[in-house]
């Protein structure tokens, strides 16, 4: 149990933060739900706006999350209790709950199909295969109903079992030893899917912008992904910063972390879009884009073989650091506020979130008549946590920041107590006060067919 005087667990290094919160960031989002909506939304355009979101949006909201959570030194909703005592802006904590209720049980069904990825590829099940049979292999998967759910339920143990093992201990060490090797091996696959045939159609789609294919629609998408990629909006940066020393500086850990994160995400898009126009598949393709499309460019490979075990191994582990930071979230304050031991809050949470996860998965085969607003369950859930939940987190969060905390507090802690120059900061606190609480409301409402500009 914890009291105030007693010390609160810290990252234990520099890299322990940027690599936590790296490995927050970096996951399914960049390298499975980047390029799939890039090619549900016309794709260059989409690429140019969710760009602008992070610069715009992102930024400020990550920084945010950081200054509040090491200014409290809590978790996500007693962060706001201590900070705005006897006001209702805990309530944006706890909104962040059911974010990561809603987001970590469709995510570990997709993390889930990575470790079939990963048996598939052991088992060399790919070679031989037309892009056709790739595909309808990927179909009977995710439409079968149990053998998805098993993957689904190995993956939540997993990830369950390194928060039980605790916070320095469980994700700082996970965190930063593998990311490297992930980005080494897509650089690879660039290289690959740059040259195969047939690869211009996917470079134009990358780079060509089309404006009139982008939405209203689109521009909420892209919005909801640059929260759900840098994973802001539910509190993930506001836990991990309350773990960060009074030392570290925050302004340069938003900066490198949102960086690395993009970069992967474009990577990702680039060995992915070439290779969808070389082996004639629908850009559009929806959450398959990704199972099915590299498969293909590892058959067309020397040392295809190896290639496949290593990303689809090295896509379940960035998988696993970011669904640890989404279990932490709720872990922590369960933990510290009903002052339930750790480990019984992991294992009640951890089992909650896998249950919700049994209809996400079902969604896709048996259960994919049902509809909900038109949507299956699985993109119920995807829908409204990433461009509702996390969209209004993070309004709450740069308002509460700018507005309600007051410049001097949030300026000693961006400069460290005043040690740090932090030359920035007069422009964040404007874009954290004006630009990004407009611009996300415009976007919203606009998107959700609230108000017609
Ligand atoms: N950012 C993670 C990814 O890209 C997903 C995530 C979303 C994690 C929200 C935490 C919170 O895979």
């Amino acid at each position: 149990m914890e009291t105030s005087s007693q010390k609160r667990e810290q990252f234990g290094s520099r890299l322990g933060i940027i690599a936590a919160a790296a490995g927050s960031a970096i996951g399914l989002g960049n390298i499975w739900r980047f390029p799939f909506m890039t090619g549900e939304n016309g794709g260059a355009a989409f690429i140019i706006v969710y760009l602008i979101c992070i610069a715009l949006i992102g930024i400020p909201v990550m920084l945010s999350e950081f200054i509040i959570g090491r200014r409290a030194q809590k978790n996500v909703v007693s962060s706001f209790k201590v900070l705005a005592p006897g006001k209702p802006w805990f309530l944006v904590g706890w909104m962040g709950m059911i974010s990561a209720f809603m987001i970590l049980a469709f995510y570990g069904v997709v993390a889930g199909w990575t470790l079939e990825y990963i048996l598939k590829s052991l088992t060399n099940s790919f070679a031989g295969k037309t892009p056709q049979e790739v595909g309808a292999m990927f179909g009977g998967f995710i439409s079968n109903p149990l053998r998805p759910l098993f993957w689904q339920f190995i993956f939540m143990f997993l990830a369950g079992w390194i928060i039980y093992s605790g916070v320095t201990k469980g994700i700082e060490r996970y965190s930063k030893i593998l990311m490297p090797l992930l980005i080494l091996i897509i650089i690879i696959l660039d290289i690959r899917a740059i040259t195969l045939p047939g690869a211009s159609g996917g470079i134009e789609f990358l780079f060509k912008p089309d404006f009139s294919k982008l939405t209203a629609l689109g521009f909420l998408n892209a919005l909801g992904h640059a929260f759900f990629s840098l994973s802001l909006g539910m509190g993930v940066m506001i836990t991990y910063g309350s773990y960060v020393s009074k030392k570290e500086h925050l302004g340069n850990a938003t900066l490198q972390v949102t960086i690395a994160d993009t970069a992967i995400a474009l990577m990702a898009g680039l060995a992915i879009f070439p290779a969808v126009f070389a082996f004639s598949i629908k850009p559009s393709a929806g959450p398959g884009l990704v199972f099915v499309t590299l498969p293909n460019v590892f058959l067309k490979m020397p040392g295809g073989y190896i290639f496949s075990l290593l990303f689809f191994v090295l896509l379940a582990i960035a998988a696993l650091t970011s669904a640890i930071s989404i279990l932490e979230v709720v872990v922590a304050y369960v933990s510290e506020d009903f002052k339930i031991a750790r480990h019984k809050a992991t294992i009640i949470i951890t089992a909650a979130i896998t249950l919700l996860g049994i209809p996400c998965s079902l969604s896709m085969g048996v259960m994919s008549n049902v509809k909900f607003f038109g949507k299956t369950f699985f993109d119920l859930l995807d829908f409204a946590s990433s461009n509702v939940l996390l969209i209004l987190g993070g309004f709450f969060i740069t308002l509460f920041v700018a507005w309600h905390m007051g410049k001097d507090a949030a300026r000693r802690e961006v400069t460290n107590e005043g040690s740090l120059p932090a030359r920035y900061y007069p422009y964040f606190l404007f874009v954290a006060k004006y630009i990004a609480p407009v611009a996300i409301l415009i976007v919203f409402l606009h998107g959700l067919g609230i108000v017609k500009v």
